[in-house]
């Protein structure tokens, strides 16, 4: 099939490059031309494993192709990808719907045949419905224009795993005008659907609050074993043991149980103020209080580990301190709303000089917090330290020996941000070992 993807952030370059891997013929769209230029040239603007072997692959095969245009888009294709950002608004809680709503504003006056507009972005609920309206005024096509929506699930780190192999594919449409949406996503994910992939077929608002709650349970489940760790730490407990406890019960689940500084990233801490937002205006707020507390304790994580960093150093003021992570999980050179630089750029504000390491997101960091220093390797951003903050979980940072930075660091401290080492060789080399609700 021929298909276009509109956005080619981390959403849609992912899924250009996969749809193209499933043998459809793909055009790839955005307004940026130096994100254009990189992708044409087979580079990925950003770090995803895997990613760039499949955009490559497809590249060659003649499959997968960019450009600027949306005439040439509304051209090439009856099938439109929407996954451009909904960033948080500033100083509110609400998605800007700005680059979504754009897409729609400047395709639809093209498209004089028929056409469906598969919404994937993460949406306020009602989104689908108004843009399925604007889309049917704006096009010369009319009503033959719909807007369906089918939210994505992918995880950052794992996004061709998760866009080729997900747990389920979701697919609203709009119930009151049947059409081709259906048909025509069997036919992209005919490949998935034939590896029984579960394929659940709903109304618009119920598949956009799929993805709104899908997150808003994550981030609960994050920031209930957080809040639990919290009394672990006054009790004398180890979260970590258990969290392995009640996870064994299949009704829990022992993942998205590890505490540590929180969750970041460019979807959970705004997806759930969206949520939020919307339901307010939907005169459901009540419904939703309880995300303000899971986003309140997912703060305080933040802010708990500056503590801990000054109780370790005395006082922040002058204190020299070594920042191993900056991306806001692993795998990842995202630094979105990342806890470990909000917390370096916190230590930071209170006097300390700070240098941070993280394998892949040092130039986006430099971007974002040009204050900091940063250090090439791990072992320089030790050099001299009062104390060593693991706040994101690289392998590389798990597989660190003691030994190594003995020689190095001022004081033998580390504060696991992130409970991924196991204190037991530290504490032996006699370093004074703190994790997050550890004893
Ligand atoms: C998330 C959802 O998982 C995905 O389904 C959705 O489509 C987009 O948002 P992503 O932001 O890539 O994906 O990262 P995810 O792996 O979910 O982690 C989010 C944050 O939670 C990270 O900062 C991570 O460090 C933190 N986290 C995760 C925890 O603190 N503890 C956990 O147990 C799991």
């Amino acid at each position: 099939m021929r298909i276009t993807v509109f956005g080619t952030g981390y959403l849609g370059a992912t899924h250009a490059a996969c749809m193209a891997e499933l043998g459809h013929e793909v055009l790839g769209v955005d307004v940026d031309p130096a994100k254009l230029a990189k992708l044409e040239a087979g580079q990925v603007p950003f770090w995803e494993p895997g990613l760039e072997e499949v955009l490559q692959r497809n590249i060659a095969a003649g499959r997968l192709r960019f450009t600027a245009s949306y005439q040439e888009a509304a051209d090439f294709a009856e099938v439109h990808f929407l996954g451009v950002g909904t960033p948080q608004k500033k100083g509110e809680f609400a998605a800007d719907m700005k680059y979504v709503d754009s897409v729609v504003e400047t395709l639809a006056p093209l498209l004089s045949k028929p056409a469906v507009i598969f919404g994937k972005s993460t949406v306020p609920v009602g989104t689908a419905e108004r843009l399925g309206r604007m889309a049917r005024e704006l096009a010369p096509a009319g009503d033959g224009v719909e807007v369906a929506w089918n939210p994505e699930f992918l995880r950052e780190g794992f996004a061709v795993k998760d866009t080729l192999h997900p747990d389920r594919l979701v697919l609203g449409v709009d119930r009151a005008r049947p059409g081709r949406a259906e048909e025509l996503a069997r036919g992209v994910y005919a490949q998935l659907l034939d590896e029984k992939i579960p394929f659940l077929v709903t109304d618009l608002a119920t598949a956009e609050l799929v993805k709104a709650s899908a997150n808003a349970f994550l981030a609960t489940k994050i920031s209930f074993i957080n809040a639990i760790s919290e009394v672990c730490e006054a009790a004398g407990a180890d979260v970590t043991v258990l969290a392995d406890a009640i996870g064994h019960d299949e009704r829990i689940g022992r993942k998205f149980l590890n505490a540590g500084i929180g969750f970041g990233g460019g979807c959970l801490p705004k997806d759930i103020r969206a949520f939020m937002a919307r339901a307010g205006e939907l005169g459901a707020d009540q419904a939703l209080t309880f995300l303000r507390e899971v986003d309140n304790i997912n703060m305080r994580r933040r802010t708990r580990m500056v503590e801990l960093a000054r109780e370790a150093c005395g006082s922040l003021l002058g204190a020299r301190v070594a920042v191993l992570g900056a991306a806001f999980k692993p795998d990842s050179d995202d630094v979105r709303d990342s806890p470990a630089l909000n917390v370096a750029g916190q230590i930071q504000l209170q006097g300390a000089a700070v240098n941070v390491y993280d394998p892949k997101a040092m130039e986006n960091s430099r971007a974002l917090f040009p204050t900091l220093s940063y250090s090439s390797s791990a072992l320089e951003a030790c050099e001299g330290a009062d104390v060593v903050l693991v706040l994101t979980e690289w392998k590389e940072f798990k597989a660190l020996r003691p030994e190594a930075l003995d020689s190095v660091v001022r004081e033998k401290k580390l504060i696991d941000g992130r409970n991924c080492l196991d204190p037991e060789p530290w504490r032996s080399a006699g370093w004074i070992y703190r994790g997050l609700g550890r004893p």
